[in-house]
C-alpha cells in the first residue's frame, strides 16, 4: 500500500520523506489556504517546492468548475512538474475533464467521491486515482470504509487500472482497515503515519532492555 501525506505543509512533508516511507502528496484548496498560500504564482511555486521534496505523485487540485477552464488549469498544473497529478472534483464537467486528461496521458485524481457509482464513473473516464472520503462519510453517520471496500471490489471485478486512494483518513484504525480492505493508497496527516510507530509495550520493552544493559555494563 502506498502512503501519501495529505498536507501542503513543507515541514510535515519533509518529515515524512525523512522517515523513508512516503510515496506521494495530496493537497486541496483548503490545505493550501491553511498554509496561507494565495495567488496563482505562489500556488504554482508551492507545488513546485513540494514536487522537489517528494519522489512520487503530487495531487494539485483545479479550482475551475467548468470543463474548458478545468482543462486550461489542469494542463498548466501538469506542465509544472512530471510528478503533478491533476485533482478534479466529481462533477459532470470533472468527468469530461478526466476523460480529456486521460487521452492526453495526464494523470488525474478524482476527488470528493462519496458513492460507488461516482467511483465507477471516474474509472470509466480513465482516472488514475479515485479518492473516497472516509472520515467525512463517518461524520454524517455512514461507514466510509464500506465505500472503500465496495470500490476495491468493483475495480477488482473488472480489472480497472484506477487506484483506490482512501482520503479523509483521520486515525490509525482507519489506515489499518484500509490496508486490510486492499486500498491501493491512503492519504492522511503526518500524525496518522507517525501514529503507526506507537505501542506502549514497545516503549516499556525498550526501557527494560536498556535498563538491563546498563545494569550489567556499568
Ligand atoms: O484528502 C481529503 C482530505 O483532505 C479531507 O480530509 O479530514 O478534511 O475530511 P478531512
Amino acid at each position: 500500500m502506498k502512503f501519501f501525506i495529505d498536507t501542503a505543509n513543507l515541514k510535515d512533508i519533509q518529515e515524512a520523506v525523512d522517515l523513508g516511507v512516503l510515496d506521494g502528496v495530496t493537497t486541496n484548496p483548503s490545505l493550501m489556504a491553511k498554509e496561507g498560500i494565495k495567488g496563482v504564482d505562489n500556488v504554482m511555486a508551492h507545488y513546485k517546492q513540494i514536487c522537489d521534496i517528494v519522489d512520487g505523485d503530487v495531487s494539485a487540485e483545479v479550482i475551475a468548475v467548468d470543463f474548458e477552464e478545468m482543462v486550461r488549469e489542469g494542463e498548466m498544473l501538469a506542465d509544472l512538474h512530471p510528478s503533478i497529478v491533476v485533482k478534479v472534483p466529481m462533477t459532470r464537467d470533472g468527468v469530461k475533464a478526466i476523460k480529456h486528461f486521460s487521452e492526453k496521458g495526464i494523470k488525474t485524481n478524482c476527488t470528493l467521491i462519496f458513492s460507488a457509482g461516482q467511483a465507477l464513473l471516474a474509472a470509466k473516464a480513465g482516472a488514475t486515482y479515485v479518492s473516497p472520503f472516509v472520515g467525512r462519510l463517518d461524520d454524517i453517520g455512514h461507514d466510509g470504509l464500506v465505500l472503500v471496500q465496495q470500490i476495491v471490489d468493483i475495480f477488482s471485478n473488472y480489472g480497472y487500472p484506477t487506484q483506490v486512494l482512501a482520503a479523509s483518513v483521520r486515525h490509525v484504525p482507519h489506515l489499518i482497515q484500509c490496508a486490510e480492505i486492499g486500498a491501493d493508497v491512503v492519504t492522511c496527516p503526518l500524525s496518522v503515519i507517525t501514529g503507526l510507530l506507537k505501542h506502549p509495550l514497545t516503549d516499556n520493552g525498550l526501557a527494560t532492555f536498556l535498563a538491563d544493559h546498563k545494569r550489567v555494563n556499568s
